[in-house]
């Protein structure tokens, strides 16, 4: 049962947007609206854009957009109507009792239970005598039982069904056991337990709720299993998104994060003192992760093996925090070791050292590019020069590149101004690369990956009269009578828009009053973002009658030329036609 839509409207009457949003985004007024960094995605200058009068926001840089509820939704990752609840219960409007589907929520829920439920199992298993070949192998590698306890950490017996039984008996059932991801279903349709012998290291978001495991085996467990097995992404855990022991660290990085490769890393640093230590989860950094990391620091010390694994894994990272406006920082463990080893035979002032001693994402750049190159003659002086140029030209920050110009010359004895104009030949030539692979990526007929509309390509045509016909909708509801007269839901030519034009249609006739909340239930986070765009655009500003006339007619013939082509399918040669077509229309000003 939806909830209805006068509770909808009272607890949006209740509850201002921009008090909504403010807390997680610093509003500026520009005009009627507001501007701020996009909380949903690493952004330099503000795409993301509140419009108080209609009570919505929406992102140009990544698409999402919506009200109230979807905001709450996203940033507090509850499903739409788990997010009415919590807004209701805020303002103090009273729902009716249950009743309406929350079964996500409520999945995610006994997941949740399944995790705290099973890292207890792990922990309590590995107190006990039956335990101690693991405790013995944890003590043996330096950590303190204080440590074991504070990080929780565990280990799964060798059976196959040892965590099975126990979480049967607590009265989970084995297809919530699945979807927490603990146990798997063999080839005879049995179910039998994920981790079996090894020590296990829980995750745990930064509300301190276990939302995954990562475990690794004994040093003599020759079986054909991986060092780690970690958790596959279940309703409550996504390892992209996540950092290990981001839970600890959110207190302690102020400042700074130490970003570590492995989860015995961190655990050592935290235990010598380094609370800020994180880890990525068994994949290679990602942005999310960066996302996440600069809602509570300013700079990132990348602590790197000195192997070459270690060395495009910070190249990798770096290209990554680039965007970010974080300080990035780099620290190279001496002797191939990794930082956990480090400590261990080298005590936490040594590290305390070599973190004081890092260097800027740059000039570790700097340092390597001399690395093989016989820096005394002058060809290698050259050389070395040429690759340092390619180094500063790919930062994007003046008085950085200003200041490792400056000390280059210095060193070389070469003029600024030559060093000068070949940084800035080679940074037009990089921005020459980017907008070919730009543009060959909007001209390919694949390009599809990010548009919340991937039909558009069958009909750009059809699909801009589309979208127009919607934004004048919106802005014109007295149209919709009309409208509704001169073109059925089905015949509107992509899925999107269909949806779109037939929740419009229904709401008009019940009588509601149009608002972006009724798409709520059926629309994601980037549709209704599109929509809230549209209802904000200026497509049909003028003559709003007449061209929503045009745009009918335009749909109509665009819906019979498609279903008369054979294929369904645009050939590339039609679908380059089409686009050709449209980039005349928008200079003759139609649309
Ligand atoms: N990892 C993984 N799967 C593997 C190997 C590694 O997921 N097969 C991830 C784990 O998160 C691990 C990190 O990559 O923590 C770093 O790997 P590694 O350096 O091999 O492990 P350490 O954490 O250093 O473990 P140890 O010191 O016990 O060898
Ligand atoms: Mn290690």
């Amino acid at each position: 049962m939806p909830i209805p839509d006068q509770i909808i409207q009272e607890i949006k009457y209740r509850n201002d947007i921009e008090q909504i949003i403010s807390p997680y985004v610093n509003l500026k007024r520009r005009g009627k609206n507001l501007v701020g960094l996009c909380p949903f995605h690493n952004e330099k200058t503000p795409s993301f854009t509140v419009y108080p009068e209609s009570g919505s926001f929406y992102c140009f840089g990544c698409g999402v957009g919506g009200d109230i509820f979807s905001f709450v939704s996203l940033a507090e990752n509850l499903d739409y109507v788990e997010s009415i609840k919590l807004l209701a219960e805020r303002s103090g409007v009273a729902l009716p009792q249950d009743g309406y589907d929350d079964s996500m929520q409520r999945l995610k829920n006994t997941v949740y239970e399944i995790n705290r439920e099973t890292a207890r199992f792990y922990h309590e298993y590995l107190m006990s005598p039956e335990g101690k070949w693991a405790l013995d192998y944890l003590t043996g590698r330096g950590l303190t039982l204080a440590t074991i306890r504070h990080f929780g950490l565990g280990a799964a017996p060798d059976g196959w069904n040892s965590l099975t039984d126990h979480l049967h008996q607590k009265g989970f059932s084995d297809a919530d056991m699945m979807q927490a991801n603990v146990i798997a279903k063999g080839n005879r349709g049995g179910y039998y337990d994920r981790f079996r012998r090894r020590v296990m290291f829980p995750i745990i978001n930064i509300r301190g709720k276990v939302i995954g495991f990562s475990g690794r085996k004994m040093p003599n467990d020759d079986s054909p299993t991986g060092k780690y097995v970690n958790t596959s992404d279940t309703p409550v855990y996504k390892k992209s998104e996540n950092l290990f022991a981001m839970n600890f660290a959110k207190t302690h990085c102020e400042e700074r994060i130490i970003l570590v490769e492995g989860n015995m890393d961190v655990i050592s640093l935290h235990q010598a003192g380094f609370e800020n230590a994180v880890a990525a989860l068994g994949t290679s950094f990602t942005p999310e992760q960066a996302k996440l990391l600069t809602r509570y620091t300013k700079e990132i010390v990348l602590m790197l093996d000195a192997d070459a694994a270690g060395q495009k894994a910070m190249r990798r990272a770096g290209e990554i925090l680039k965007d970010t406006g974080l300080n990035v920082r780099v620290v190279v463990i001496p002797d191939g070791k990794d930082p956990d080893e480090f400590i261990r035979k080298n005590g936490a002032a040594r590290f305390g050292a070599l973190l004081e001693g890092s260097v800027s994402e740059i000039e570790y750049k700097l340092l390597h590019a001399a690395d093989g190159i016989e820096t005394e003659s002058d060809d290698g002086k050259l050389k070395y020069l040429s690759a340092a140029a390619e180094i500063l030209a790919e930062s994007n920050d003046d008085l950085e590149r200003d200041l490792y110009i400056g000390r280059l010359c210095g060193e070389f004895g070469v003029s600024r101004t030559a060093l000068e104009t070949k940084i800035r030949q080679i940074r037009a030539e990089q921005y020459k690369r980017r907008q070919k692979k730009e543009i060959a990526q909007i001209i390919s007929p694949h390009y599809t990956k990010d548009d919340v509309n991937p039909e558009r390509r069958n009909s750009i045509k059809g699909t801009e009269a589309e979208e127009t016909l919607i934004a004048i909708l919106f802005q014109h509801p007295d149209l919709i009578a009309s409208a509704s007269q001169a073109l059925l839901p089905e015949q509107m030519i992509t899925g999107l828009n269909r949806r779109i034009y037939s929740i419009l249609l229904q709401c008009y006739n019940e009588g509601r009053e149009l608002d972006i909340s009724y798409f709520g239930q059926h629309l994601n986070p980037k549709q209704i973002g599109y929509l809230v765009s549209l209802q904000h655009s200026e497509k049909g500003a003028k003559n709003a009658p007449i061209v929503l006339k045009d745009c009918i007619r335009v749909i109509l013939e665009e819906g019979t030329a498609l279903s008369s082509s054979r294929t369904g399918e645009l050939s590339t040669e039609e679908w380059a036609e089409n686009m050709k077509q449209m980039i005349e229309n928008k200079k003759r000003g139609m649309y």
